[in-house]
């Protein structure tokens, strides 16, 4: 048998035999996802469709399995940034309806359409692209041998004020009326998104939801019919009922994190992601002894520390340094020293009995403690988002299903699945 050949047979033969040899890990737990999922369709109401936001690479949880998960799970649609990552779904198999939120440039309408993906449209020259793309698609011999395929669909962005991406929304009619010249696309929904949806002032995110309003209420007097309205990510969902319409975005609150502090209604999420290391080394150092570099730390008593084989290239912050703190042995302990790009060292002196290979938890609970993407954000001096975005390619991710791995996704970043 080939090398190559046997290294898959023996990676698909068991869950044990899916664990990678990195001791540094994210444990992804698609139990707690499908949680979350279930109960933001609780929430917002069965009329109600989700669309799940699987960018960035789900949030640095991984596209794939979990857009796998959320189909298995009943999601009909799902919403990626940018037409790589579209492409890249759909390469791998992914059939469902796919929204591209990040925008589109007229030279990228030819790829969005061959994989047929659902861009966010607010710019004419990029819906004349589109267009002419279908058309030209419409005169290959090939396209009518296997059946014209379909016109593609698209959902226009309208802005009420977050100032980013959209048709001001004193024109969308105009933009509507502008679109009927082009016969292959046809409007599938129309997108707001909420500058302020997260803070305690809910005026402005009213604001917008009342301009949105507005601009549905033209479109249907007209007699124009478009699908779903949605304006609400994670925040709006869970500020105001009136932000729901036929359609919601959630990203955050799907990977068990509460989009803010400041909203009260936001019911109990379950982690998704767990980030998990192991004690490479142990010394008891002297008072006085200097730890990393720039000796940013000096022992002022007689101390264990630990080594840890996670850095900054991994997602674990440079300004965690001096800062973060760690579980072992169910207890919290303080990262000293500056985080360097492979390695840290935590101050494990409370914890006497602690070894090389001991299990140690930077986010996640372990025994009666837990360290949240909150607690990361807030040592970090960031938000949680950036958190979960940032752990590196290197670290590789663990997919429990039922507690058991059924994937892993390497430091190659292939995704090696349990044969079932
Ligand atoms: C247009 C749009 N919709 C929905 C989301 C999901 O937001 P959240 O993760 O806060 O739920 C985002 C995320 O940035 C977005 O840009």
């Amino acid at each position: 048998m080939p090398a190559a050949r046997q290294l898959l047979t023996c990676l698909r033969l068991s869950a044990h035999c899916l664990r990678p040899l990195r001791p540094t890990f994210a444990e992804i737990d698609l139990d707690a996802l499908i949680y979350n999922f279930s109960l933001l369709q609780n929430y917002v109401g069965k009329q109600v469709e989700i669309l799940p936001v699987i960018k960035a690479d789900a949030y640095g949880h991984g596209a794939l399995p979990i857009a796998r998960e959320l189909i298995r799970a009943g999601a009909r649609r799902a919403a990626v940034a940018t037409l790589e990552e579209g492409v890249e779904l759909r390469e791998a198999g992914v059939q469902i309806p796919i929204v591209l939120l990040g925008g589109l440039l007229p030279r990228q309408a030819p790829q969005a359409l061959t994989y047929r993906l659902t861009p966010f449209i607010y710019d004419l020259r990029t819906a004349e692209a589109l267009s002419q793309a279908w058309d030209r698609e419409q005169k290959e011999p090939e396209s009518h041998r296997i059946g014209a395929r379909g016109r593609i669909s698209v959902h226009l962005k309208v802005d009420t004020g977050m100032g980013r991406l959209g048709i001001p929304y004193t024109h969308v009619l105009e933009f509507l009326e502008a679109l009927s010249a082009y016969p292959g696309i046809e409007v599938e929904g129309l997108a707001t998104h909420l500058a302020t949806a997260d803070e305690p002032d809910p005026a402005f995110a009213k604001t917008q939801i009342n301009r949105f309003r507005k601009v549905c209420d033209q479109i249907e007097r007209t007699g124009y019919r478009i699908p779903f309205y949605h304006v609400a990510s994670s925040a709006g969902i869970f500020s105001s009922q009136e932000a729901h319409f036929n359609m919601v975005r959630p990203g955050i609150a799907l990977y068990g994190i509460p989009p803010s502090l400041n909203l009260t209604s936001v019911p109990p999420l379950k982690p998704v992601m767990r980030i998990k290391t192991e004690i490479l080394f142990l010394k008891s150092v002297a008072p006085g002894t200097s730890i990393g570099y720039g000796r940013s730390f000096m022992t002022a008593r007689e101390s264990l520390i630990a080594t840890l084989p996670v850095g900054y290239y991994d997602g674990y912050s440079w300004s965690l340094s001096n800062r973060g703190r760690v579980l072992v042995r169910g207890e919290k302990c303080p990262v000293v020293g500056r985080v360097c790009m492979d390695l840290c060292m935590v101050d494990v002196s409370q914890v006497p009995e602690a070894c090389v290979g001991d299990e140690v938890v930077l986010l996640g609970n372990q025994g009666t403690q837990q360290i949240t993407a909150i607690d990361l954000a807030a040592w970090m001096g960031t938000i949680p988002y950036e958190v979960v975005c940032s752990v590196g390619r290197r670290v590789p991710r663990i997919y429990l299903s039922n507690g058991d791995v059924i994937c892993v996704r390497g430091q190659d970043q292939v995704y090696r699945w349990r044969d079932t």
